[in-house]
């Protein structure tokens, strides 16, 4: 079996529900429950007795020991992060309690039950974590994109974070031969998306008749990659990898935040016109940019094609139809996110910025 943490967020679920599907390998799911936590992802595994949920954090490393003791997973992926930059403008602290505390914990819980293991089940173990391209900082226009030997140069707290947690596990591997696997990976889009990030707030926000609301000049660059490529991809490094490397993982598909938004628009004005007959673009607001917004985030993935055979299956025009035809058919989950919570960040996100 494999310990999964952070498996009722975005990535991780979608993670847990293609490996349950596609394996015979139980999962056990290690989340703490936070905001972006949510079951209902896993709402479909209710009587898998392959997956075992476990709500607790990575930072409670005695937790972490007996569950490793009891199951004997032959590999951990760590999925469990804060994971939103407007957030850790506003709350720091909790990134550096989940992202790096955290990750440091997991870490001493899996040195620990890694070196107690013997022969081929030791020798095959893997701690696979997962990480992002921001921890490279911002391109410059023309600049190449990421290769895994750009220097490090995040630029907020949650990169920083990030950053970070990449450091540790490297660190693990080369003082103490942990055999550890790292991924950076784009920003990713699809099913369970929490509608506070770029693609579904844009989607619901539409749906809802609300404002789309674009920071600065909307010119900043992603480089977008469907959540089910992103999963492949971990998928064939943790079969394939070389232990103590680094894979990034992207889609080859820069766009500038504002064309991102332009395309949604276009297809819901085809899929779900607005009854006043106008475009969706009507909806689209110019509202004060994120402080230190990095201006183009691009990822060079030759390494992973290269050496391991992994390239996206989706492109930009598959993945945006499915993930917004996702939206529409599943608004009893985006209405059940839409909790108190949720709303006092939104409130508390864009309230603070003029239009
Ligand atoms: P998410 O915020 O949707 O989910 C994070 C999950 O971790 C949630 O279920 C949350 O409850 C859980 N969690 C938080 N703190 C925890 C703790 N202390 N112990 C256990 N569980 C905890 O994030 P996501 O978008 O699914 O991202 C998953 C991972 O992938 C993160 O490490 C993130 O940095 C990385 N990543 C994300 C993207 C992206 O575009 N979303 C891109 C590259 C890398
Ligand atoms: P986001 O989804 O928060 O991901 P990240 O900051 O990790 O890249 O944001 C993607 C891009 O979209 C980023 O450049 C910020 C921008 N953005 C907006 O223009 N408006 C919004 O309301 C949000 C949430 C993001």
């Amino acid at each position: 079996m494999i310990l999964v943490t952070g498996g009722a967020g975005f990535i991780g679920s979608n993670f847990v529900l293609e490996w349950l599907a596609q394996s015979e390998e139980t999962v056990i799911n290690l989340d703490v429950l936070t905001y972006a936590g949510n079951r209902e992802n896993l709402r479909s595994l209710d009587n898998n007795r392959r997956h075992i949920f476990v709500q607790e954090s990575i930072n409670n490393s005695s937790v972490v020991a007996d569950l490793l003791i009891q199951y004997c997973p032959r590999a951990v992926i760590n999925f469990a992060a804060e994971s939103h930059v407007d957030r850790s403008i506003h709350s720091p602290e909790d990134f550096i309690q989940t992202n790096v505390v955290g990750t440091f914990h997991l870490l001493e819980a899996v040195r620990a039950y890694w070196a107690d293991l013997q022969g081929q089940v030791k020798q095959e173990f893997r701690f696979l974590h997962v990480s992002t391209d921001e921890v490279y900082g911002s391109l410059q226009k023309d600049a190449s994109a990421f290769t895994e030997t750009h220097r490090y140069a995040p630029n907020s707290p949650y990169s920083a974070s990030k950053a970070a947690s990449d450091h540790l596990v490297r660190s693990y591997h080369h003082t103490y031969g942990l055999p550890v696997l790292t991924t950076n990976c784009s920003n990713n889009y699809g099913p369970y998306h929490f509608p506070e990030k770029l693609i579904p707030l844009m989607i619901v926000n539409a749906l809802a008749g609300k404002p789309l609301p674009i920071y600065g000049d909307g010119q900043q660059i992603r480089d977008w990659l469907y959540v089910k490529d992103h999963c492949s991809a971990i998928r064939r490094v943790l079969e394939a990898g070389r232990v103590g490397e680094v894979y990034n993982i992207g889609g080859w598909n820069e766009k500038p935040n504002i064309d991102i938004v332009h395309t949604i628009c276009s297809i819901l004005d085809e899929s779900r016109p607005r009854s006043d007959g106008q475009s969706y673009r009507e909806q689209i607001i110019t509202v004060a940019d994120r402080p230190g917004h990095d201006r183009r985030y691009a990822i060079d993935a030759s390494k992973i094609e290269r050496e391991l055979g992994w390239k996206p299956a989706e492109t930009f025009d598959t993945g945006i139809r499915k993930t917004v035809n996702w939206y529409l058919e599943n608004q009893k989950w985006v209405a059940n996110v839409q909790s108190g919570a949720y709303r006092s960040w939104v409130e508390k996100n864009y309230s603070e910025r003029s239009t």
